[in-house]
């Protein structure tokens, strides 16, 4: 089990097939047992070998986007063991776009399965750095490829349905994945658990994270201030890839300086900032519009900050 650079974010990877080693990314994540895995392949060719049976839809994605940051849930085959999909009879397939990783899966000849190296519920690392002060000696091996070029997850696209629907937000949008297939997609948000990044309060750093409407950052921040707190601002690239590239490691670096509430202003709300959003979103302590923000603030105005700080999860 070694720690991989990828496009999107590090994972941390086990044989498929390797039981013992892949018992070991759950305990090592503390991440809940029925939660599935995502399978990395190291060429298109073995899709057949791990998916039960092919879609043309699945087809025309992989043409377009494989390598790359899209992850595509199929029915299973009988090489992927249930401990990796958490029991369930689909599977989630991607194929990594970074040299290095390419290179040691062309050589290991078959399918790693690999969640983000981080323990279940934090920010995903996006440098060797963060593998290590996340994991520290639980992991053997961390390759170091440099800085993750994307910076979120892949996008996760399930065409088990009666129609395509996205299970994740990543670099890969709506507009370019309907694109692609000629058909509508759907965004599944809520409800299932299949994905626990579709979990509410998950991609959280430790200190309390305070998620504002554009142009109201400053205002909230100065309020937070004034009221006692050690308040840090993140401020995001305008560049939507520069703003995921960045996103976590900022995170990350805040969450160094001991701050007790990071305010960050969303994006604005277009698809190029859909991901982002997304984790912003999930990550915020509680989920705050802008009038919940206002009310937090009066809250705020209380003693003991601290005691709102996030849990461990
Ligand atoms: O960019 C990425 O996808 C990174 C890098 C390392 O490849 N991996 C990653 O893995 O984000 P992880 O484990 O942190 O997230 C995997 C997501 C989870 O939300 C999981 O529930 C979902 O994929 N998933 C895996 N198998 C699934 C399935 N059969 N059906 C639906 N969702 C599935
Ligand atoms: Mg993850």
């Amino acid at each position: 089990m070694i720690a991989l650079p990828t496009e999107t974010v590090y994972g941390l990877a086990a044989d498929v097939t390797n039981a013992a080693a892949v018992r070991r990314i759950y305990a090592i994540k503390g991440r809940p047992l029925d939660h599935p895995l995502i399978v990395h392949l190291p060429s298109a060719a073995q899709l057949e070998r791990y998916a039960a049976d092919v879609p043309p839809a699945a087809r025309l994605l992989v043409e377009r986007f494989w390598p790359g940051p899209l992850t595509i849930v199929l029915r299973k085959s009988d090489e992927v063991p249930l401990s990796v999909t958490g029991g369930q009879a689909t599977v989630a397939l991607r194929m990594i776009d970074h040299p290095l990783a390419r290179d040691i899966l062309r050589r290991f000849g078959s399918a790693v399965a690999a969640p983000s190296a981080n323990r279940f519920g934090r920010v995903s690392p996006t440098t060797a750095e963060h593998v290590r002060a996340d994991l520290g000696d639980d992991v053997d091996l961390i390759v170091d490829g440099g800085p993750a070029r994307i910076g979120v997850e892949s996008t996760i696209i399930d065409l088990t349905g009666d129609v395509p629907a996205i299970l994740r937000q990543g670099a890969i949008g709506a507009t370019a994945l309907a694109d692609a297939l000629g058909t509508p997609v759907v965004a599944r948000s809520g409800g299932s658990v299949r994905a626990p990044g579709m979990l509410a309060a998950h991609y959280a750093p430790r200190a309390a994270l305070v998620v504002v409407e554009d142009g109201t950052q400053a205002e909230v921040a100065a309020q937070l201030r004034a009221s006692g707190g050690h308040v840090a601002e993140l401020i995001l690239p305008d560049d939507p890839r520069a703003a995921a590239r960045s996103l976590y490691a900022s995170l990350r670096a805040l969450d160094t300086q001991d701050f007790d509430t990071i305010v960050v202003a969303l994006p604005a709300d277009n698809e190029a900032n859909a991901a982002v959003r997304d984790r912003l979103q999930r990550a915020a302590t509680p989920a705050l519009t802008n009038a919940e923000a206002y009310r937090f603030l009066q809250r705020a105005a209380a003693p003991s900050r601290r005691s709102r700080k996030t849990p461990d999860r």
